[in-house]
């Protein structure tokens, strides 16, 4: 069956999980959004600072590795007011005797927390195990397919820079075949009424073109010129083996980091500078770029926790 298909079929019985972004609407955001604001708020004026008591807790399985989501997600069920239990890695765990990643998950679900918060590869069948999991599986990176709640956070922030979204050019710049934040994002922006635009290595460009209409640039000047917004991705080198294409490290640079001068050209109409992280510096950034951009940056990361927050209160049954 197409996988299209496959995906919408998926969507009309996973109502309970996060994975994938394209049954968001508008509105549906628009409602998100003020419920990650309010939360964040709340915090910085320290009233939601020591919830007391759990609510419940959470099983976080990482079988690939994070910094940003792993330890956002910790941070965001304290401000949740539950706790969690983790598996991270392989070392120490039974996933050393043999046993499967599915085998894993189905145990840690045995355990009944209210939900799973899981990252893994593209070869583990996330879709079959959220339609037979009791409790909700929230998707916290899944090989090339996708990164739902870093969309999200990322959509959070662009709002909160941008304030109207619709209609505003957002480029993605860089490794474009290996990122699952693109691949969450295209089921996201475009039910925004954002305008996509894509910049990159041609053997690297997205894996399958949607639907929709995408601006591809050749030329990095033109395409940041015609940006509001630009997304810079990390080089996925990790992702790359198998490929036939190797990619030239100088190459891209000279073709596709943006650089200080880039920046400066653009900055008084206030384009902005995101990436997911984490930032190989001197790559896809220049490292003089730090300076001016890596604040801006941050608060990516500061939103992913109220954003998650939020995820946890909606998709964990309890209310902060
Ligand atoms: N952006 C992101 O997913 O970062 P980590 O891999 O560090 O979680």
């Amino acid at each position: 069956m197409d996988e299209q298909v496959v995906r919408r079929l998926a969507l009309l019985i996973m109502n309970n999980h996060l994975i994938y972004l394209n049954h968001w609407s508008s509105d549906d955001f628009d409602k998100f959004y003020l419920k990650v604001i309010e939360k964040k708020s709340n915090f910085l004026l320290k009233k939601n600072d020591n919830p007391k008591g759990f609510k419940g807790q959470l099983a976080y399985l990482f079988f690939e590795p994070s910094t940003r989501t792993r330890m956002s997600f910790e941070r965001a069920a304290y401000l949740s007011g539950v706790s969690s239990i983790l598996l991270s890695g392989v070392a120490g765990t039974s996933l050393e005797k043999g046993e499967s990643i599915e085998d894993t998950i189905l145990n840690i679900q045995a355990m009944q927390p209210q939900a799973l918060v899981i990252r893994c590869s593209d070869e583990v069948d996330l879709i079959n195990l959220a339609n037979q999991s009791e409790v909700p599986i929230i998707c916290a990176g899944w090989g090339k397919k996708a990164h739902p709640t870093q969309a999200l956070l990322d959509l959070v922030t662009i709002k909160e820079a941008l304030g109207e979204i619709k209609n505003k050019n957002i480029l993605f710049i860089g490794d474009l075949a290996s990122s699952r934040v693109v691949s969450s994002h295209f089921e996201l922006l475009p039910r925004m009424g954002v305008n996509i635009g894509c910049l990159g290595p041609k053997e690297f460009s997205v894996a399958r073109p949607p639907a929709f209409k995408i601006n591809l640039f050749e030329d990095k000047n033109q395409a940041l010129g015609w940006a509001d917004l630009v997304i810079a991705l990390r080089v996925q080198k990790e992702r790359h083996s198998g490929r036939q294409n190797e990619l030239n490290l100088n190459e891209y640079i000279n073709q596709y980091q943006v650089m200080v001068n880039d920046y400066l050209k653009h900055q008084e109409r206030g384009l902005k500078i995101m990436h997911p992280g984490p930032i190989n510096w001197g790559v896809e950034l220049s490292t003089q770029l730090q300076p001016y951009v890596h604040s801006f940056i941050l608060n990516q990361v500061t939103n992913g926790v109220f954003t998650r927050s939020v995820i946890l209160d909606q998709f964990g049954g309890w209310q902060s």
